[in-house]
């Protein structure tokens, strides 16, 4: 099998497609021919050196995956056999064959492609853990999305339309247009302007009921400072710190002094609540996450999860690929495809 290997730390031509040989499944596991494979951000901080999540190089990225089942494992249900399906993969989902344990694997609706099918887990379980879990969104209420048009971001989208909430994003302007056409209530260009006084124009002064922010460093502090009463911001990410070599380590140093202390006092007196989420490290609880994934599958059937690929890559063109997603040109998902 072809597999994306990140062979080092450095810039897109650390990135090689290898030969390995064909995974065998587990008693326990499935053995799954990959249609598509997602492209995360997390994969590019890790080609980076910046993602402490990462496995040591050389190593396999990719967190989710769609295809078909090709065999089981003694101990899995047989009907899975032949099913067309959506799963999540610990690292390694970036081949032509991933092996996976039963639990992490779900039927893919009909309705998706096998692109649209793996664009579902990483950006969708985020976005309804930040706003349905962790960030308790609810009708009538305001949510500001930071980077609106990527994958989380339009995610995030399709779940605060659901509950009724009134949307802020901000996002780079040739994105709006796509934005507004999906339901965004008020786009704001923060690459041309600073949105924090926008947002405080918008919200006549108030700020809003729930932020998620993935950018960090010293951008989680004017995120903090835009919420209302009983606001609550979401921190999972460190997108400032996106850099090759030396300037990409400098940027993460920077991102850390600056990051926000939370004193318990003021967020009582303010009442605001803040939280940080890593779905990466929900792996021992696999349970909840399939609770999450069940409602947002639900949700493709009833037409009000809409996952958007932008472009798929061929395997040979992953290095396009990250520079795509580096280069900020991407609406939503871009995934990559073994053929
Ligand atoms: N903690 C978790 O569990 C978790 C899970 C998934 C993702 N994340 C984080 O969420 C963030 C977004 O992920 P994603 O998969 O949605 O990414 P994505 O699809 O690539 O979207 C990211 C968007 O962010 C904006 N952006 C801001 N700073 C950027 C930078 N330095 N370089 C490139 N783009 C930048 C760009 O939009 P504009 O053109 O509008 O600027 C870009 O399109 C990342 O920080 C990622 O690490 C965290």
């Amino acid at each position: 099998m072809r597999q994306i290997v990140t062979t080092a730390n450095g810039d897109i031509d650390v990135l090689k497609v290898q030969e390995k040989p064909d995974p065998t499944p587990r008693n326990d596991e499935v053995l799954i021919k990959v249609r598509a494979a997602g492209l995360n951000f997390a994969d590019i901080l890790a080609r980076q050196g910046l993602y402490p999540d990462a496995p040591p190089k050389p190593c396999v990225m990719g967190y989710e995956v769609s295809g078909v089942v090709e065999s089981a494992g003694k101990d899995v249900n047989s009907s899975f056999a032949g099913k067309s399906v959506v799963a999540m993969t610990r690292f390694g989902g970036q081949s032509e064959l991933v092996v996976v344990k039963a639990a992490q694997i779900f039927e893919k609706p009909e309705k998706l492609t096998f692109e649209q099918g793996a664009a579902i887990p990483v950006n969708y379980l985020t976005a309804y853990a930040l706003l349905i879990v962790m960030g308790s969104l609810h009708a009538g209420e305001s949510v500001l999305i930071h980077n609106a048009g990527g994958g989380v971001g339009l995610a995030a989208l399709d779940i605060a339309k659901k509950v009724g909430a009134v949307t802020y994003g901000t996002a780079s302007g040739s994105k709006h247009q796509f934005l507004k056409e999906r339901g965004l209530d008020h786009p704001i260009d923060y690459r041309k302007q600073d949105w924090q006084p926008e947002l405080q124009k918008l919200t006549n002064g108030r700020g809003v009921d729930l932020i998620i922010d993935p950018i960090g460093g010293g951008h989680w502090k004017k995120s903090y400072a835009s919420l209302r009463h009983t606001g609550r911001l979401g921190m999972f990410g460190v997108s400032t710190a996106s850099a090759n070599g030396l300037s990409g380590k400098l940027k993460m140093l920077k991102a850390a002094i600056q990051m926000p202390w939370f004193q318990p006092l003021a967020l009582l007196n303010k009442n605001r609540g803040v939280f940080g989420l890593n779905l990466g490290h929900m792996w021992h609880e696999p349970e909840k996450v399939a609770v999450w994934m069940r409602d947002i599958l639900r949700g493709v059937e009833e037409e009000w999860i809409r996952p958007h690929v932008d472009q798929a890559f061929a395997f040979d063109d992953v290095g396009k690929a990250h520079r795509y997603m580096e280069e900020r040109k991407n609406i939503g998902k871009v995934v990559l495809t073994p053929k």
